[in-house]
């Protein structure tokens, strides 16, 4: 028989008042009175002296045992000396246990405890105060007794939630929902604490922090009372009894359980598989206070204490059962900064590093897309009645209207549209299930859906309500034996439901299902929604794709972001202006000579690689950006900018040692005579300045130049730019400024066909030198890109620098080589334009690709001219050279090498030329030669067979590629020729992508 079955003491309080004056000196007091407590089994009171409450008289059921009482004294006296603690436990007041006969004659022991002074928690309103109070002083409870031990607490105990098999065949108590509920929890127990236990750290317990137990005062816990329930247990079990009560009655689970688990954990940490059962043992000790009611009630009717929480045991187990348990789970790990799930770091890496196929029929990178908002300010969302067909109506002329073949609906958006109580939060009735943890792609129903990668099917199902997910797929994804994941596809036609089966493997890129239609798919205007789950928590139809603000920290780790596998930049998800609006301000603030490239202007939000994005989430093939050289954005570029941005950045007028690793490693790819270099900041700077040399070292200032060259666009070189100073605006050539013929052997004054055509351009060098000192003028210096760009990607011929250089220098002048456009190793052959001539120029300029982006230039020329410049006048720069430019360039030296991009130059490019041959094959008439080196390459268009320059026809091209996703531009003083130079990760694919596209809009166009 246990002191459940045995009934409590029966006692005369006037013959109890009697004796306890008798034993206890301190007690014989006049006005002594006693207050009866309510106690499960045992006679306690409230001792009042003077009507004061002094101590608690606790009477013994008669069946406890000493031994049992001799722990809790002994647990009292040790408690009592925690400093953490002793506060808010009572003192053991009576030195030895006394024996107490009843009215019936039976021996009960007596104890006095001193009394705490407050209010009960049960009686006391509640307060995020008084939740973190319960929560630390329960924390500190379970600290202190990790420490302490004591025979007796190694017992079997009723009340201990871990352990239930005792009540199961007493869930015969109960019928229908509540049969059901109770059933539930005792699955739960089986596999969330029974499979668990050996992960639980044991301990001493209190095993009854409920909420008579707990006194509270001026809103705080101040004491824990009764210790008769002490047990050996999962230590875990203090918070869950403690919870099982403080969660009664309350409409917001939520705060609750936040404000006490965090306060707990803070001050004795919960661990990872604590988790696991902390709530299942909540619903276990609800489940024995609900079983040990419906029997207690039977046999003792008139204890009212026993049934004291059975109705707000039962409306908290009603909501309870409502909640997935493995939402509590994740929740509170989440909560206390656990990760959820053992795989997600595992999931995130392979999504993260894997490539997936197109989820609807083409590359959703490579379309016009647009965000449809369903937020409260949502155009689509903002009629309270709900009707998809003209929500379908307006997203459809929103997308035509935004040139958009698709719309995409946000991740992580707080939404307008969940109707029904389905979407109002188990957690807390206050708040709704509203913020998506999706992606939805709005396109007509029937599009069809194709399995980003390979799956199993595990659910196959029809959610055939109002707003659920209509036809549902959920796909289930192996990385390896540990590790899975899932991704669900809502409101698709029925057709899928017929056409798969569950069990059925699905091959990466294979069509799924469609797109359905309303009402069907939930009733919802035509799209997809996407989801990623690392976890399907027990689901086994449905999951949930919305959820409430307070549980965004948890789903996002249990749903990521779906574009890891859809891949829509992530600038398309930011806000951002609109081009018109964004061109009309540029218009007012900037000058207009800047021009716009295309027909259709462009914003770009991101880069990387060769690769731009614009505000469509659309990739565009950067193939004109020769200064992103190693990639936009390239990261190590990036790295060196900032880590050196972040330490010094300073002037060339101090010591700093990245300017010496720098210039020494950009030196060593010259020839060894070009020892010296200066440092700008743009093509331009760098020009002038060479130009500057050069009249210093021949104190003369007359320059040859070839026609059509640019050479920056400083007033200085303006003058030494035919493509300007002969275009539009141009105020023509300058006296000391002479041009020489450029040599293009199709629209040059000589042509291939004649067979001295490239002796004949030398010629004309030999006549303007001749000219300038027939004239009296002395030539400083010959100035000449390593390809004519501006001239249309023109090539030097054979032979053409080694002799003009012979007569330069016969003159005394210098050979300037602008290699501003073509260094760097894009010619893919050299890594200078100009080493394929077999020449050393006496002075070098580069700008462009130097920083990828940085604006960084130079010089380089060698020693003894540099000596000549050094004429007594400081040469200052007030950022060339500084130490974030010097570390930038180094970064793009050390990229080029680490990534052999001079090589991938090379046969990017060959194979690149070998494709436009063919296409030039394919229409001859319209293209008359194709020239390049690496990956500097020029188409030059005709009219006919005369070789008449084709504007119109390079203009509509590079207008027509751009809507298909690929960036050029045009040059050559007819601006027929198409130049290509893009960023050097540019892949034979690449390549592949411009041929077809070009190709194809020749042969349309012809
Ligand atoms: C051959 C050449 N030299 C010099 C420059 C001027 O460079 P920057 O624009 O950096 O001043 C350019 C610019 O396009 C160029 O093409």
């Amino acid at each position: 028989m246990s002191v459940f079955n045995s009934l409590p003491p029966k006692i005369n309080q006037y013959h109890l008042i009697k004796w306890l004056r008798a034993n206890y000196p301190f007690l014989n007091k006049k006005n002594l009175s006693l207050n009866i407590l309510n106690s499960e089994r045992d006679k306690n009171y409230l001792i009042k002296v003077n009507k004061k409450s002094l101590y608690v008289l606790k009477i013994s059921n008669p069946l406890e045992s000493k031994n049992f009482l001799e722990m809790q004294d002994f647990l009292l006296t040790n408690l009592n000396s925690r400093a953490s603690i002793k506060d808010f436990i009572p003192k053991k007041i009576h030195s030895t246990l006394n024996i107490y006969k009843d009215e019936i004659g039976r021996s009960c022991y007596v104890r006095i405890l001193s009394y705490i002074e407050g209010q009960i928690y049960a009686k006391s309103k509640s307060s995020k105060e008084l939740e973190l109070s319960l929560g630390s002083l329960l924390g500190n409870l379970s600290k202190e007794l990790q420490n302490l031990g004591h025979a007796s607490s190694f017992r079997k105990f009723e009340w201990d939630p871990s352990s239930i098999d005792w009540i199961k065949k007493d869930t015969n108590l109960f019928k229908g929902k509540r049969k059901t509920i109770i059933n539930n929890n005792f699955q739960e127990y089986e596999y969330f604490v029974k499979k668990n236990k050996n992960n639980l750290r044991f301990s001493l317990t209190h095993g009854d922090a409920n909420n008579y137990n707990l006194v509270v005062k001026n809103n705080k816990v101040i004491g824990l009372l009764d210790f008769g329930d002490m047990i050996f247990a999962p230590t875990i079990n203090d918070l869950a009894i403690t919870l099982s009560y403080a969660l009664m009655n309350k409409s917001d689970l939520y705060s609750p359980l936040k404000n006490i688990i965090l306060s707990y954990h803070n001050i004795f940490s919960i661990t990872f598989d604590e988790f696991f059962s902390l709530m299942s043992l909540v619903k276990s000790r609800l489940t024995i206070t609900v079983i040990m009611a419906a029997k207690q009630r039977k046999k003792f009717p008139n204890n009212t204490y026993l049934g004291i929480s059975e109705k707000d045991a039962w409306s908290l187990l009603y909501k309870l059962d409502k909640i997935n348990p493995y939402l509590f789970i994740y929740f509170l790990r989440d909560l206390c900064d656990y990760p959820i799930t053992n795989n997600y770091s595992k999931v995130i890496d392979y999504l993260k590093n894997n490539k997936f196929s197109n989820i609807l029929d083409f590359d959703l990178i490579k379309i016009n897309k647009s965000t449809i908002y369903l937020n409260s300010e949502s155009i689509f969302a903002k009629n309270s009645t709900h009707n998809p067909k003209s929500i379908s109506k307006k997203i459809n002329s929103y997308l035509s209207k935004n040139n958009s073949s698709i719309g995409i609906g946000l991740y992580r958006e707080k939404r307008n549209v969940y109707k029904g109580k389905n979407y109002v939060s188990l957690l807390n009735p206050n708040t709704r299930r509203d913020i998506h943890i999706g992606i939805d792609i709005f396109s007509s129903a029937g599009t069809f859906i194709h399995s980003p990668l390979n799956g199993k099917i595990l659910i196959l199902t029809n959610n055939a309500f109002e707003f659920d997910y209509g036809p549902t797929i959920v796909l289930e994804h192996t990385i390896d034996k540990k590790n899975r994941f899932y991704t669900i596809y809502g409101h698709l036609s029925k057709k899928c439901l017929k056409l798969l089966h569950v069990g059925q493997q699905i091959r990466k890129g294979q069509v799924l299902a469609e797109i359905g239609n309303f009402p069907i798919n939930g009733n919802w205007p035509p799209h997809l929604h996407f989801q990623i789950i690392l976890n399907m928590m027990g689901e086994k139809e449905n999951f949930p794709g919305v959820s409430e603000d307070i549980l965004i920290p948890m789903w996002s780790k249990i749903s990521p972001d779906p574009n890891l596998i859809l891949g829509i930049p992530n600038s398309f998800f930011k806000k951002h202006k609109h081009i018109a609006n964004l061109i009309t301000k540029r218009r007012s603030h900037v000058s207009n000579n800047l021009s716009i490239s295309y027909n259709k202007p462009l914003q770009f939000l991101e880069a990387k690689g060769q690769y731009l994005y614009d505000d469509k989430g659309r990739q565009y093939l950067d193939c004109v950006n020769n200064i992103s050289h190693v990639g936009h954005c390239h990261p190590k570029i990036h790295e060196a900018l900032v880590n050196q941005n972040e330490k010094l950045n300073t002037n060339t007028r101090y010591i700093y040692k990245i300017m010496n690793d720098y210039s020494e490693k950009l030196l060593s790819k010259f020839p060894k005579k070009l020892d010296t270099v200066f440092f700008v900041c743009t093509g331009s700077e760098a020009n002038d300045l060479a130009y500057r040399i050069a009249q210093t070292y021949t104190h003369s200032r007359d320059v040859l130049v070839i026609d059509n060259a640019y050479h920056g666009h400083t007033n200085t070189l303006i003058d030494l730019s035919p493509y300007k100073f002969k275009g539009k605006g141009g105020k023509g050539q300058k006296d000391h400024v002479h041009v020489t013929k450029m040599p293009d052997g199709i629209r040059g004054d000589w042509k291939y066909k004649n067979k001295f055509w490239i002796k004949e351009y030398i010629k004309d060098v030999q006549k303007i030198i001749d000219q300038i000192y027939s004239n009296n003028k002395k030539l400083s210096c010959f100035f000449v890109e390593s390809i004519l760009g501006c001239g249309g990607q023109i090539i030097l011929p054979p032979n053409y620098l080694k002799e003009t250089f012979k007569l330069v220098r016969k003159k005394n002048a210098l050979c300037i080589i602008d290699e501003v456009q073509t260094g760097f190793g894009r010619v893919g052959n050299n890594f200078w334009g100009f080493e394929e001539h077999g020449v050393v120029p006496d002075i070098i300029t580069l700008g462009k690709p130097m920083g990828n982006g940085h604006p960084i230039a130079a010089v380089v020329t060698t020693k003894e001219i540099a000596n000549v410049f050094n004429n007594g006048m400081e040469y200052f720069n007030s950022f060339g050279g500084n130490s974030v430019s010097c570390a930038v360039g180094n970064a793009v030296l050390e990229v080029i090498e680490n990534e052999q991009l001079q090589k991938r130059a090379l046969d990017v490019g060959k194979y690149f030329l070998n494709s436009l041959n063919l296409i030039k094959k394919n229409h001859p008439k319209l293209i008359s030669e194709v020239r390049g080196r690496g990956l500097f390459i020029g188409i030059d268009f005709v009219k006919n067979s005369k070789n008449e320059p084709n504007k119109k026809l390079a203009s509509l091209i590079i207008n027509k590629l751009r809507n298909q996703g690929i960036l050029l531009s045009t040059d050559g003083p007819y601006h027929n020729v198409i130049k290509i130079k893009p960023p050097l990760p540019f892949t034979k694919e690449d390549s592949d992508f411009v041929s077809q596209e070009l190709d194809q809009l020749l042969r349309s166009l012809y």
